[in-house]
């Protein structure tokens, strides 16, 4: 019978493609200041800095390839109802063929408009539009928003804005989860590290991470492994089973 699955990933499920993690030691945050390139004040600020920064690491994703973590994620889908909630901005999970894929902090591949609706209302303060769309090449000062000619920003969440919980969407997930699998966060950054709380109740809870916080890991069966070690041999079990 098909379980319901949710795997609710990190930097490291990408970290083994070449996409950098942000909290280890050659992680992002090592090299960048968060209030510089990702929070609304850095945007106000130095947007130039900003695209910048987004250009590079959008770049880079288009070199990177899915790893066998990725794979296998997507191999478990074919035969199992899977929901993805990912913090990743890369596009990896939907390149090796996973069709259900949730990004709570956005896509490095799109844009919207700096006034989008979807930005809260106190920092809307000229005006709001619904202007996003992918990109194929970085964005750049000159490109402006065609229904208002604002500027265009990365459609990520940054520091300090809303994240899209979606909260009737996950009370149903929980309520028909079977297993929930965590791989490859350090789970600091709230709310979504809240997730490994909110599916507490889920009869079979995974983690993979070769440091894993074991602090907020209780009732879960951890693999202190590496994703592109541990997912594969998972999967297996889970299609086995
Ligand atoms: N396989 C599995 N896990 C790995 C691997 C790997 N090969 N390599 C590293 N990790 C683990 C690390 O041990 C760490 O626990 O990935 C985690 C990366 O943690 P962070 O860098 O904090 O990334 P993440 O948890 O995704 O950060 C959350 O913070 O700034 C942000 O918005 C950004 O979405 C991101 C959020």
């Amino acid at each position: 019978m098909k379980k319901r699955i949710v795997i609710f990933s990190g930097a490291g499920l990408s970290a083994e493609s070449g996409v950098p993690t942000f909290r280890e030691s050659d992680g992002l945050w090592e090299t960048h200041r968060i209030e510089d390139v990702a929070s609304p004040e850095g945007w106000a600020k130095d947007a130039a800095l900003v695209l910048d920064f987004y250009a590079k690491r959008f770049q880079k994703m288009k070199t990177c390839l899915p790893n066998p973590a990725h794979e296998a994620i997507a191999e478990l889908s074919k035969h199992h109802n899977v929901v993805c909630i990912t913090q990743n901005i890369d596009d990896l999970l939907e390149r090796a063929g996973v069709k259900n894929v949730w990004h709570l902090h956005g896509r490095i591949d799109w844009k919207k408009c700096e006034f989008h609706e979807d930005i809260p209302a106190y920092r809307n303060d000229l005006f709001c539009c619904s202007y996003k769309d992918t990109i194929s090449n970085p964005i750049t000062l000159e490109d402006k928003c065609p229904q208002c000619g604002a500027r265009v920003r990365p459609d990520v969440v940054w520091f300090g804005e809303a994240v899209n919980m979606q909260h009737d969407y996950l009370e149903d997930l929980v309520e028909t989860t079977d297993v929930f699998i965590g791989v490859g966060t350090s789970a600091k950054v709230y709310p979504a590290a809240g997730l490994l709380n909110v599916f507490e109740q889920a009869p079979e809870k995974y983690f993979i991470d070769p440091k894993p916080a074991r602090e907020v890991l209780a009732g879960f069966k951890v693999f202190d492994k590496k994703a592109s070690e541990a997912m594969p041999t998972l999967v297996k079990s889970l299609i086995g089973s």
